[in-house]
């Protein structure tokens, strides 16, 4: 057995790269602490990354102010189509869902995912697969927030998670874009674009404009450039990648010595973290960050 140091371990979580109303920052703020929190408590009991990973994430998918589960944006029909996914560092698997409606907290569907050969589920395929492992389901207006607590516009959640034995996990979990095509898939669903985690490098969750995200294939570019550089450094690199085609995104890494960083070119994006050695904290904006050792 692997020797279990829980006293070594980072989080961070956002929700979404996005312009958010100053009435609603607090909300922001404390919706990214109390999914770090649910994370923390997995990893001082010696849980793992995905299980801390899952559990952020599904604070920020019941919470109606992010676009993810609960109170995700419409599309142009007027229906709810989300998107999830979650990655283990550990052996590069993957478990992703896109365009699930009746799921009600599809990150847990991607989880079951984890163990299975498939990568990414759609639509009701996926909502098969979901009740067959017993996640819970739910009527399509049960994800819709009444009045909607989330801008239009709004973006993806998403954590990243090293534990005591150094396994790295990425998450994602989405509502898409507000008033998109029916049946539009972004970024969060897929490896290398939306999240990516790898054991001895580190992990990447982003948000965004995800068809931007995809063609530059932009966790990938971001966890490349995090082999040799710093967190921030790394997410540089990937920015100027974005630039190119000219988009507005947030990301969130830690790398393999729990390094935390982020960086968002939107006016705003949601983010808490925390460490072993590091009190949570959270931010709407970059700018108002310190930085980790403060
Ligand atoms: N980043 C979320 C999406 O584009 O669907």
């Amino acid at each position: 057995m692997p020797e279990i140091d829980t006293g070594r371990w980072a989080i961070i979580v956002h929700g979404g790269a996005k312009d958010i109303p100053p009435q609603l920052e607090a909300r922001h703020r404390q919706g990214c602490l109390m999914a770090v929190e649910a994370g923390v408590r997995i990893l001082t009991e010696g849980g793992s990354a995905i299980q801390a990973a899952q559990a952020a994430v599904r604070v920020l998918e019941d919470d109606p102010v992010f676009n993810a589960g609960h109170g995700s944006v419409k599309n142009a029909d007027g229906d709810i189509e989300c998107d999830a996914a979650i990655m283990d560092g550990s052996d590069l698997s993957v478990g992703a869902v896109a365009a699930v409606r009746r799921i009600r907290n599809p990150i847990d569907a991607a989880v079951a995912l984890l163990s299975d050969k498939t990568v990414l589920l759609v639509a009701e395929g996926a909502e098969r697969f979901a009740r067959a492992r017993g996640v819970a389901l739910c009527e399509p207006k049960d994800l819709q927030a009444v009045p909607q607590a989330c801008d239009a516009g709004c973006d993806t959640v998403g954590c990243v998670v090293i534990d005591g034995y150094g396994d790295v996990a990425a998450a994602t979990s989405t509502g898409g874009l507000d008033g998109a095509r029916p049946g539009r898939v972004g970024d969060s669903p897929l490896p290398g674009c939306g999240l990516s985690a790898e054991n001895g490098v580190g992990g990447v969750s982003l948000s965004g404009e995800g068809e931007a995200i995809i063609r530059t294939g932009m966790a990938h570019c971001l966890m490349r450039a995090l082999e040799f550089n710093t967190p921030g450094d790394a997410a540089k690199a990937a920015f100027e990648r974005l630039a190119r085609v000219g988009a507005e995104a947030g990301a969130i890494v830690i790398d393999a010595e729990g390094r935390i960083d982020w960086m968002h070119n939107s006016r705003d994006f949601a983010v808490g973290y925390a460490r072993h050695d590091m009190a949570a904290r959270a931010f709407t904006r970059r700018e108002q960050d310190p930085g980790e050792t403060a």
